[in-house]
């Protein structure tokens, strides 16, 4: 049942309950394999956990020789440590009470190194306080607004002098910059490199600058998956590449990007739940079991190229389409996410597929806010 690479054995589709969320565990060991050939090394990247959620896969990922992580909240980083990762960048501002549970993890987890970003001196301050008492400085790296004016200092002699006020503080360490460029969306290829080098530019002179003043700057972590192989291909000793979709890909990429060799590996089930009006199918697909971005259809229905998207309500997905006649209610379709990270946070457990067959189930650890240390 349904076409390779999602052949699915006839009594998974019967049994399984929908909406389900489904991975292809060879899928995403290619994707993983894939993105370590792109980055010439698995040391090269520090892939953003933030799309997977998922113990399982960090452990599939730290078996492949990843041993550096990104996340975005508290939890994820929690998640990370829990499942033996040593070491987690949380590349999102940690401030209010969130600064003490940061302190928390970092003494509860005492194998893992919990690096943080700030992009202002007070940030850079409020951290400094939060850690007092710790055994460890926190290594900081400088996020860069680079285009993207979501946060983020600008490159440039203000963020210089940031990095060296990080080296003044106590209980911190300056540890290199942070640069996410999730604006650059060109499709053309050579549009995109070109964007992504020019934007690249100040990030790369402030490097220099730094270096040059003296400062140790050990890293230098970029973009996210559009830009994933042009800072790959950046020879500098501390890059580090991080993309998230990739491990899991979804269908607002794979069309968006179709220059991207991965592969979608994380799919709904869901069924033929009405049939209210001719050429009318109802799904068991709202937006509490797909996400309601971007705008547009929310997942491709495989074997329903035509299927146009008329509802979207939170346990409905309407469609329309010339197939209806042949789907009989309780027809169970395959759907590929159009954006698979906040789809992935709607599901407590995905069930794992090898070879048609479930062999497991993952649990998406973070998708909660607080792990449990
Ligand atoms: C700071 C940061 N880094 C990396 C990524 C990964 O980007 P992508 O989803 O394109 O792989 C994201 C995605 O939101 C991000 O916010």
């Amino acid at each position: 049942m349904f076409d390779a690479p999602y052949r699915l054995n006839p009594q998974v589709a019967d049994e399984v309950l929908s909406p389900g969320l489904l991975i292809f565990r060879d899928l995403v060991q290619k994707n993983i394999e894939t993105m370590i050939a792109i980055a010439r090394g698995a040391d090269r990247l520090r892939p953003h956990v933030k799309t997977h959620k998922m113990a399982e896969i960090v452990r599939l990922s730290e078996s492949k020789g990843i041993h550096k992580h990104k996340c975005a909240t508290l939890a994820e980083a929690e998640m990370v440590a829990a499942a033996g990762g040593v070491d987690v960048l949380v590349s999102y501002p940690i401030v209010g009470p969130n600064l003490k549970r940061f302190a928390h993890l970092i003494r509860g987890y005492r194998k893992t190194t919990f690096r943080a970003t700030v992009d202002a001196i007070e940030a850079a301050r409020m951290l400094s306080e939060a850690m007092t008492g710790l055994d460890r400085p926190v290594p900081v790296l400088v996020d860069l607004e680079v285009g993207m004016g979501r946060t983020g200092i600008a490159p440039g002699e203000a963020a210089a002098e940031l990095y060296a006020e990080i080296g003044r503080l106590p209980n911190l360490v300056a540890d290199g910059l942070h640069a996410y460029d999730g604006h650059i969306r060109e499709m053309d290829v050579e549009e995109r490199r070109k964007n992504t080098v020019s934007t690249r530019q100040p990030v790369l002179s402030l490097l220099e600058t730094l270096r040059n003043r003296g400062f140790e700057v050990p890293r230098l972590v970029l973009g996210g998956t559009p830009t994933f192989p042009i800072h790959a291909a950046l020879d500098l000793p501390g890059v580090e590449c991080s993309p998230g979709t990739v491990v899991l890909h979804d269908d607002g990429y794979a069309t968006k990007f179709p220059d991207l060799p991965f592969t979608p590996a994380a799919l709904l089930l869901t069924r033929v739940v009405s049939k209210p009006r001719p050429g009318r199918l109802c799904l068991d697909l709202g937006h509490k079991a797909v996400a309601a971005d971007p705008a547009g259809p929310r997942a491709r229905i495989l074997g329903l190229d035509d299927a146009k998207p008329i509802i979207h309500s939170e346990e409905h997905l309407v469609v329309e389409t010339a197939h209806a006649d042949e789907l009989p209610i309780g027809t169970p379709l395959l759907a590929i996410p159009t954006h698979v990270c906040p789809t992935i946070a709607l599901h407590r457990f995905a069930g794992v597929i090898e070879d048609g067959a479930i062999v497991g189930r993952w649990e998406v650890t973070a998708r909660d806010r607080v792990v449990g240390l």
